[in-house]
C-alpha cells in the first residue's frame, strides 16, 4: 500500500490559482502551456450512515480536543500524518490558535484517540466543520481534517475515527458529510469509497510547464519547454 505523493511548499493552496476541473481542462490548459499541478476532489455522503457502516467500525472511545493541554500532541499527530502535504502539513502552536480564531471553531468539533499504553499521545484525530444551509445546499458537515499517526495505519483507525467524526456531525444536524481530498491521495480515497461518498466536484491548479519541471513532482509532463 503506497502513501500519497509528497506535494512541495510552492504547491500551497494559498499560492495557486484554482478553477473548476472538467473532461477538457487539462487540454485547454496545455494549449496555454499550462500543467495541472494538483487536482483536488470534493466528496459526498447524505448522512446519517447506514447502520451496518456504523456496526462495521472498530469501536473507539473519542473525546472532544482541550486546548493547550492536548495541543502538542494534535500538532505531532498532525504534522506526521501530513509531512506530505504542504497546507496541513508544519503546523506550529500558531497555526492552530488561527484556526481555533475561525468564527466556526468548536473545541467540540475536533474529536480526538487517545493512544493506548502512551500517556498523552494522540494517534487519530478527526476535526469536523458544520456549514449553514444556504439557499442551494442543505446544512453541511466537512470532514475538515482527519489524520491517523503513520505507525497505526491500516489497523481501521482511520475509518473508525471518521465513523465518529459522521456520527457528531448527524447529531449536529449535518444532512450530508462533505470533504476535500487530494485526488491521488489513494489510502483516503479508498476510505471515502467505502464509507459511501461519491466525487461531487474537482478543482485544479495548474502551472507553467517549465515551472513545474523545476518542481520535480514525478508528473509525466512530457518534455520541458
Ligand atoms: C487516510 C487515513 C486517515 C486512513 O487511515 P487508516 O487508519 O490507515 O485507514 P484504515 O485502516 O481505517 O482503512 C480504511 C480503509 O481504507 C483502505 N486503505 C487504507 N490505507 C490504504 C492504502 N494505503 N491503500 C489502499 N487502501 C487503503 C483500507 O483498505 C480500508 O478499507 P476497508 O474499510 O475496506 O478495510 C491515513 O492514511 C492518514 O492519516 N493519511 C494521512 C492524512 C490524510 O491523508 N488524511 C485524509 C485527508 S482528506
Amino acid at each position: 500500500m503506497t502513501g500519497p505523493r509528497p506535494l512541495p511548499p510552492q504547491l500551497r493552496a494559498d499560492a495557486l490559482e484554482w478553477v473548476a476541473y472538467d473532461a477538457d481542462c487539462d487540454e485547454r490548459q496545455l494549449r496555454s502551456g499550462l500543467v495541472r499541478v494538483r487536482l483536488l476532489d470534493q466528496w459526498r455522503r447524505p448522512l446519517p450512515l447506514e447502520h451496518d457502516l456504523v456496526s462495521a467500525a472498530a469501536p473507539i472511545a473519542v473525546r472532544a480536543v482541550v486546548p493547550d493541554a492536548d495541543d502538542d500532541a494534535l500538532l505531532h499527530v498532525n504534522n506526521r500524518a501530513f509531512a506530505w502535504h504542504p497546507d496541513q502539513g508544519g503546523w506550529t502552536t500558531r497555526t492552530l490558535s488561527e484556526r481555533r480564531a475561525e468564527g466556526w471553531y468548536r473545541d467540540e468539533d475536533v474529536l480526538v484517540h487517545d493512544a493506548p499504553d502512551h500517556a498523552g499521545r494522540i494517534d487519530a484525530f478527526c476535526w469536523t466543520k458544520l456549514h449553514p444551509a444556504t439557499d442551494g445546499e442543505p446544512v453541511l458537515g466537512e470532514i475538515y481534517a482527519i489524520g491517523v499517526d503513520p505507525s497505526a495505519h491500516g489497523t481501521g483507525l482511520g475509518r473508525a475515527i471518521t465513523v465518529a467524526g459522521l456520527e457528531h456531525l448527524t447529531r449536529r444536524g449535518a444532512a450530508a458529510g462533505m470533504l476535500y481530498v487530494e485526488h491521488d491521495n489513494v489510502p483516503a480515497l479508498r476510505m471515502y469509497e467505502r464509507l459511501g461518498f461519491t466525487l461531487h466536484d474537482q478543482r485544479a491548479a495548474y502551472l507553467p510547464a517549465a515551472d513545474a519541471h523545476r518542481l520535480d513532482l514525478g508528473l509525466d509532463l512530457g518534455d520541458p519547454e
